[in-house]
């Protein structure tokens, strides 16, 4: 299995260009399936989430072309409609499928993704959106069946935002008969950039990033030629790498629109944080002030950095409360972080960290993708190596994260080895 093999201690410098989003790419790959016609997509990232959508759809009937950098995508026929067990439960977002055939197909048969090492993340406020909209759904050995004769626009409120539930109802509906109000929507900026995608297609959507949206069905949507946002997950992460290692960068392609709660919340820490029209450099010195970080819904701090932004906190002068509220069980770096000299302890659903001078290098291992990162932000800045396994999460989600690191100066290698 591999690993990262990182030796600590250079402060990163140069610049480094950020990748397609994955959230965003997840769903606007899985909105083909609406459409007729040939679709072509640049700045999709090669990383092991898009590969494993990308193999549900061609088992559901795409033919997928690679043309150098860009992703041909065509259903002429939807062979099948069902997204099986195998496929699903190395990605939760396989459940993309859903909206999107059952509005082309009137059924679908998706596994239950089930619970994963951040949470249990139901997704019953998408299968009761879907009833809304006249389907009939039953769970059934583990799986979503879902049929209808055809999908009628409803008013929707959802009982908190969710982003893939939004992205599901909001892609059903572009094929609904009439007018569906989706109030509570989640309004993060990939909910946005797969509106702008179906838009482009020939949907009718008001409202994507805010917490209201109305999408007026239409009777068919044809293929497009777009390209996908940024990674504003993976421009954080190397916004805190900068300011882990007291470094001094640029983020091609970064936006501080999309990351408004992260650079404020670096900036009160002391991180020098400037926006150019190409994107973001970041400046920072060693040492730190501490701050408290509560993750929220866009526009506030990102869950997804939560676990980067506590490793930063590892080295910060003073006390940080790091509050996580929105998924229960995101604490998975926070063993490995104390292994490496870290003084955090958890409390319900925050971290308790109190800055340290130094972290040493270690093993560690984390079980999902953004821990992982934060091992890997842990030990650029720690002294001595830090060998990180079970890097697959990493690989689900970054893409060539290690080749892009080593360009800014870091001490960083993959190699085979033993688990
Ligand atoms: N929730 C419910 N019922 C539902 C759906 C969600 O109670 O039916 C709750 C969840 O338990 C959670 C909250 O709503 O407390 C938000 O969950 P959400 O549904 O928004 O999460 P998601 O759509 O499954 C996406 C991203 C995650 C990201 C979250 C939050 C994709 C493919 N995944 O997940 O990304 O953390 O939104 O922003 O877009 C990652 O990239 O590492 C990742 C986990």
């Amino acid at each position: 299995m591999d690993k990262l093999v990182i030796t600590g201690g250079v402060p990163l410098s140069g610049e480094v260009t950020i990748s397609g989003a994955k959230n965003a790419a997840l769903p606007i790959l899985a909105s083909t399936l609406l459409y007729r016609g040939t679709s072509v997509f640049s700045n999709i990232p090669k990383m092991g989430d898009i590969a494993t959508i990308k193999k549900l759809l061609i088992w559901l009937g795409a033919s997928i072309e690679e043309r150098s950098d860009q992703t041909a995508v065509e259903f002429k026929k939807i062979n099948r409609q069902d997204a099986p067990y195998e496929m699903v439960k190395t990605m939760r977002a396989s459940i993309l499928v859903l909206g999107p055939l059952l509005a082309r197909c009137g059924e679908a048969r998706v596994s239950l993704p089930g619970g994963c090492a951040i949470g249990a993340r139901p997704v019953n406020l998408t299968l009761s959106a879907l009833e809304r909209m006249g389907a009939e759904v039953k769970i059934v050995q583990g799986y979503i069946q879902a049929k209808v004769k055809k999908l009628k626009g409803a008013k929707i409120v959802f009982d908190t935002p969710t982003v893939t539930g939004t992205e599901n109802v909001m892609m059903a509906a572009t094929l609904a008969e009439g007018t569906t109000l989706l109030e509570n929507a989640a309004c993060e900026p990939e909910i946005t950039d797969l509106a702008r995608c179906l838009s482009l297609a020939g949907a009718s959507i008001q409202g994507a990033g805010t917490e209201t949206m109305t999408i007026q069905g239409v009777r068919e949507l044809h293929g497009v030629d777009y390209s996908v946002m940024p990674d504003r997950i993976e421009a954080g992460t190397f916004m805190i790498a900068g300011a882990i290692t007291g470094g001094d960068i640029f983020i091609r392609k970064g936006k501080s629109r999309d990351l408004k709660a992260v650079t404020y919340k670096l900036q009160e820490a002391g991180v020098e944080i400037e926006e150019e029209k190409e994107g973001l450099c970041v400046k920072a010195k060693k040492g730190i002030q501490s701050v408290d970080v509560k993750t929220a819904p866009f526009p506030g701090f990102p869950t997804d950095l939560q676990a980067q932004m506590a490793a930063l906190m590892t080295l910060a002068r003073g006390f940080s409360i790091v509050t996580e509220t929105i998924f229960e069980n995101r604490f998975n770096h926070v063993a490995e972080l104390v292994r490496m000299g870290a003084d955090i302890r958890i409390n319900g659903n925050q971290e308790v960290i109190r800055g340290v001078s130094r972290l040493s290098g270690a093993q560690v291992m984390a079980s999902d993708l953004r821990g992982s990162a934060s091992l890997v932000l842990a030990g650029l800045a720690a002294e001595g190596e830090t060998q990180v396994s079970r890097i697959y999460h990493l690989d689900r989600g970054y893409e060539k994260m290690e080749e892009k690191f080593s360009r800014l100066g870091a001490k960083m290698m993959r190699t085979r080895g033993a688990l």
